[in-house]
């Protein structure tokens, strides 16, 4: 163990430091940690700063979990029986525990189940939710100090965001903002309102310096992100959430900006407005649906009716733009019936969506909806959810078609050498994979524009032009 890590320290170690530097640099790589991480994006850009934050505080990461003295457990409680999994995991780490390591489980099972980590894994120190990290530091010091069964678990009802310059950021060119945390729609069938907390959204000229920062570091696409993104609040009162993304938009270096997700109740003509009147912003709304039954919509307590969805889609496809919708369905809701499927089904089709992320609902703990009978059996969902993936990819087989002979311009995020390709990603988030006639690849991070020669139902190929 301690020969891989004085060849990650090595550097600074043979550096002209004083003997009594290098003891402190030794002493403060011993603070070392690994982290694994599930679920969202925004459980994703956590980690990012639970990493910052501890690096800030002397630790190291290491890559590889026998050599970590802390190890991290970044959950996500979504769906499947989510708790299962991690404490089967938490019994893996348990063969660690005489080697003298630390166990930290934190996000939204840990929210979730709270101290019952602790008694099912008595070798856990420390159990946070989300909502509880902004006072990590503290909490990493009691656990410096020895102290076992440290909580993070009360701050649910909290105003605060997590907000923290320290970020290590682990995409290269695509930097994620938190804008709104937490989440007060109580969807029948979501854990997200318990794991996360009350809605708080961060001051609009925070999100901005934070912007400003990163476009300084050489980021040029920013995705601001949040549970229901478009229910942002100013609490500084000054900005709207199609006014903050302008705003983002116009930030010197600054090429895309994405935004996810975003919430059918809250989403405003005046986000189309934005999307046509600022070429930074990208054309891409990801707007769940769910069903496309109302009486499902109902019960799901998703508060709109398959018209009042169908209005804010008109508003989108009225825009001077081509906008790309993308959307996530549930199937097998209790109580969801044939002709409740194929009103999903139909919806998919009127929208003409460019992605759908389709799950088949599973009962959650704390959540309305759980104590509804589970009625629709396994192998019904299976065959719903296989409905609606065939009717969608027929749909993106017809609409992908459009781009045929499009030029448009591809940030470039890698490169197939067995293809002879360069990959990349379209404004609209679609995979680009494109060939160059340079015998240098372009490199990851650089734009070029590209004319699309070919469709598939996921992507598209096509060729790099020149500009002049
Ligand atoms: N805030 C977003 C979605 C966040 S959760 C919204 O309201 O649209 C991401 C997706 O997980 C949801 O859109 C939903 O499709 C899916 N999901 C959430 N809970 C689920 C459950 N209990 N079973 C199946 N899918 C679920
Ligand atoms: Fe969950 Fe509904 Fe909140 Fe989305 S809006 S996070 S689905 S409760
Ligand atoms: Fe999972 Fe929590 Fe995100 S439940 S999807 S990590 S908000």
């Amino acid at each position: 163990m301690w020969r891989s890590l004085t060849s990650i320290i090595r550097p600074c170690v043979e550096s002209s430091a004083a003997p009594e530097q290098q003891r402190d640099i030794l002493k403060s790589v011993s603070k070392t940690f690994y982290i694994e991480t599930f679920g969202c994006q925004m459980n994703a850009h956590d980690s990012e700063k639970v990493i910052g934050t501890l690096e800030h505080e002397g630790y190291l990461r290491v890559e590889d979990e026998a050599e970590a003295g802390l190890i991290l457990y970044n959950t996500c409680s979504i769906r499947d029986k989510a708790e299962q999994k991690v404490f089967h995991r938490l019994n893996e780490y348990k063969r660690m525990q005489g080697e003298g390591k630390k166990f930290a489980v934190i996000g939204c099972v840990a929210q979730q189940e709270g101290t019952r980590i602790f008694d099912k894994a008595p070798y856990v120190s420390l159990v946070s939710g989300s909502a509880s990290y902004r006072n990590l530091p503290q909490m990493l010091a009691r656990l410096e100090a020895g102290e076992n069964r440290i909580t993070g678990l009360d701050d649910r009802q909290t105003d605060e965001t997590f907000e923290t310059e320290f970020v290590a950021r682990t995409n290269p060119h695509r930097g994620y903002i938190t804008i709104i945390e937490g989440c007060d729609k109580f969807c029948a069938y979501c854990v997200v309102p318990y794991t996360r907390g009350k809605e708080r959204s961060r001051a609009a000229n925070s999100v901005i310096d934070e912007a400003i920062r990163i476009a300084d570091q050489g980021f040029t696409e920013i995705q601001l992100l949040g549970q229901n993104v478009n229910s942002y609040n100013d609490p500084s009162a000054k900005m709207t959430f199609a006014e903050l993304l302008a705003a983002v938009g116009s930030v010197p270096g600054i090429k895309r900006v994405r935004f996810t997700t975003s919430h059918p109740r809250d989403f405003t003509k005046d986000i189309v407005d934005a999307i046509d009147a600022v070429p930074t912003l990208c054309d891409h709304v990801h707007l769940p649906v769910q069903s496309g039954s109302t009486a499902v919509l109902k019960a799901m307590n998703r508060e709109y009716t398959r018209d009042w969805y169908l209005e804010r889609i008109s508003w989108i496809k009225a825009a001077k733009r081509d906008i790309s919708m993308t959307s996530d369905i549930i199937v097998g809701f209790p109580g969801e019936t044939e002709q409740d499927l194929e009103d999903t089904a139909t919806l998919l089709e009127e929208v003409g969506y460019d992605q759908v992320f389709a799950f088949k609902y599973s009962p959650r703990p704390n959540t309305p909806a759980v104590t509804l009978a589970d009625s629709i059996p396994d192998e019904v969902k299976v065959a719903r959810l296989q409905v609606i993936l065939e009717r969608q990819r027929a749909i993106q087989k017809a609409s992908y078609q459009r781009h045929l002979g499009e030029v448009m311009e591809v940030m470039v995020e890698g490169h197939n050498h067995q293809r002879g390709q360069v990959t990349g990603r379209s404004s609209q988030n679609k995979t680009v994979n494109f060939t160059v006639t340079d015998p240098i690849l372009p490199a990851t991070g650089s734009y070029r524009t590209v004319k699309i020669t070919q469709t598939f139902p996921n992507s598209l190929v096509g060729e790099a032009v020149r500009v002049n």
